[in-house]
């Protein structure tokens, strides 16, 4: 059963059939699906445009279409091209020709809108609830790690010391902007395009309000063209996605480098390597690699989004079908390697020696040494200067800033003393006691805020669920009027 057709006089081509199908990717969406047109069934009968006892058959019949196939008992076929034409199908062959009223006052139009609006509400949540547990890891590996101290780099050349829980931080405030940028997208997931039609609104007294609060959508759209012909909240979604994996490429990177013999920083796990099937002696970190080798990925399927959009007129093209496959490979690619970025940094563990040692070495404290002789009256700019000839004496007689020679020192400028001997990696850090900055009591701020935004983020994720309908039961309680 096509939902078109009278027409035609041919069936379509085999090869136009498997050209055009989409089932194989919007099968994903059945309970979506099905869930908007157990909502919309109801409002029709509300509204006296079917009646309640056809609208009760229409939502028996429904939910058996979703159990048939959830139990793997469903037959797809392209010839039916969607899922819409699917349920809709199987419908009519269980409760007979009144499943032909379920598409009263509707379009396939709107009505995909209104399932990737649906999924896309979930994986919103979904996608947050596991950015949160990322940023718990990285709270606790700050608290774990908080009096390490380990080189900060610039260039990747040695810059100054850091506290490696200062250096954890930084990654959470990367996903606290990322999660904030899913919970701004999903103020506008969270609208009802249903009653859009096919692009124009609907002949029909029906009522979107009510649609909408069976659904739990905070709002209802407001210009029916826009409303099937736009997909820019997909896209949202992938640029957000597409960010965070930035970031967790980054993250990526530097466990891939820090575990290497020449940093030497950290170790992973057994469970989390791989081994070499020639080099016995081999630890790969494959599982960091493959999160940034995946990137790409999602950066591709925004750009694919971006692109389809960009030259479509209004309203609904069939271009617009394309966005489920990105989207749904944007999901199962970023979801898996939020999950396995938290385990990795788990199983990690820290040679603090090393960290220590790494830290002083390369002149890394040159900065503190010219900060102290800002401290007795030296302009910085000329601080600058003499601490840049004390660095080339050291490196023309072999010694670091903590060995050369008081003569040494003199020699260059007559305010330095034997206190330029008391300048450690320890109080380098301690010093920088400014808001942001990675002394330890700055770092404990920025840890309890770290802790508070995600028992907040948590919180949000919660109370939006709450209005959600279930899409497993696929039950959406009854209004009392
Ligand atoms: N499979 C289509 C999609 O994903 C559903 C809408 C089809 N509408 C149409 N007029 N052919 O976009």
């Amino acid at each position: 059963m096509r939902l078109w057709g009278g027409r035609f006089s041919t069936e379509p081509d085999r090869l136009v059939q498997e050209f055009s199908q989409s089932i194989d990717v919007d099968r994903r969406l059945y309970r979506q699906d099905i869930l908007g047109s157990i909502a919309h069934c109801r409002m029709l009968a509300r509204q006296g445009i079917i009646t309640a006892e056809e609208a009760a058959a229409i939502e028996i019949g429904l939910k058996q279409v979703a159990g048939e196939i959830s139990r793997g008992e469903f037959t797809f076929d392209y010839a039916l091209e969607d899922i819409h034409t699917h349920v809709e199908s199987r419908l009519r062959a269980l409760i007979g020709p009144v499943a032909g009223k379920l598409h009263t006052a509707r379009s396939r139009n709107d009505q995909v809108a209104l399932d990737t609006r649906l999924f896309l509400r979930e994986m919103i949540l979904e996608t947050l609830d596991r950015l949160a547990d990322l940023q718990e890891t990285f709270q606790e590996r700050a608290a774990a790690w908080e009096s390490v101290i380990v080189p900060g780099y610039t260039h990747l050349q040695r810059a100054q010391p850091v506290l490696l829980a200062h250096h954890m931080l930084a990654y959470h405030e990367m996903f606290s902007r990322d999660a904030a940028r899913f919970q701004d997208a999903y103020a506008r997931v969270d609208v009802l395009p249903l009653g859009a039609g096919a692009l124009a609104g609907l002949p029909y007294p029906i009522d979107r309000q009510f649609v909408a609060e069976q659904l739990g959508f905070a709002a209802i759209s407001r210009n029916s063209m826009d409303t099937v012909g736009d997909r820019d909240f997909v896209i949202e979604y992938l640029g957000a996605a597409s960010l965070t994996m930035a970031h967790l490429s980054r993250f990526a990177e530097e466990v891939i480098l820090w575990t290497t013999s020449e940093f030497g920083y950290l170790t992973l796990s057994d469970a989390f390597t791989t081994g070499s099937s020639i080099m016995p002696q081999k630890k790969n970190p494959d599982v960091a690699e493959l999160i940034r080798g995946r990137v790409g990925r999602v950066y591709g399927h925004l750009m694919h989004l971006l692109v389809t959009l960009k030259g479509l007129p209004l309203a609904y093209n069939r271009d617009l079908q394309e966005d489920k496959a990105a989207l749904f490979d944007a999901i199962d690619t970023l979801l898996p390697c939020l999950m396995v970025a938290s385990a990795l940094l788990q199983s990690a563990n820290v040679d603090t020696e090393r960290l220590a040692s790494a830290a002083t070495a390369g002149f890394s404290l040159a900065t503190d040494v010219a900060d102290y002789l800002v401290a007795k009256g030296v302009p910085f700019r000329e601080a600058h200067a003499l601490v840049g000839q004390a660095v080339q004496r050291c490196l023309a007689t072999g010694h670091d800033l903590a060995t050369l020679p008081l003569a040494e020192y003199q020699a260059i400028s007559p305010f330095f003393d034997e206190s330029v001997y008391q300048i450690d990696v320890r109080r380098s850090v301690d010093a920088r006691d400014v808001p942001g900055g990675t002394a330890p009591r700055q770092v404990q701020l920025q840890l309890s805020a770290a802790r508070q935004a995600t028992a907040a983020l948590r919180a949000w994720i919660a109370e939006r669920r709450r209005r959600l309908p279930d899409l497993t039961t696929l039950d959406i309680p009854r209004p009392q009027s």
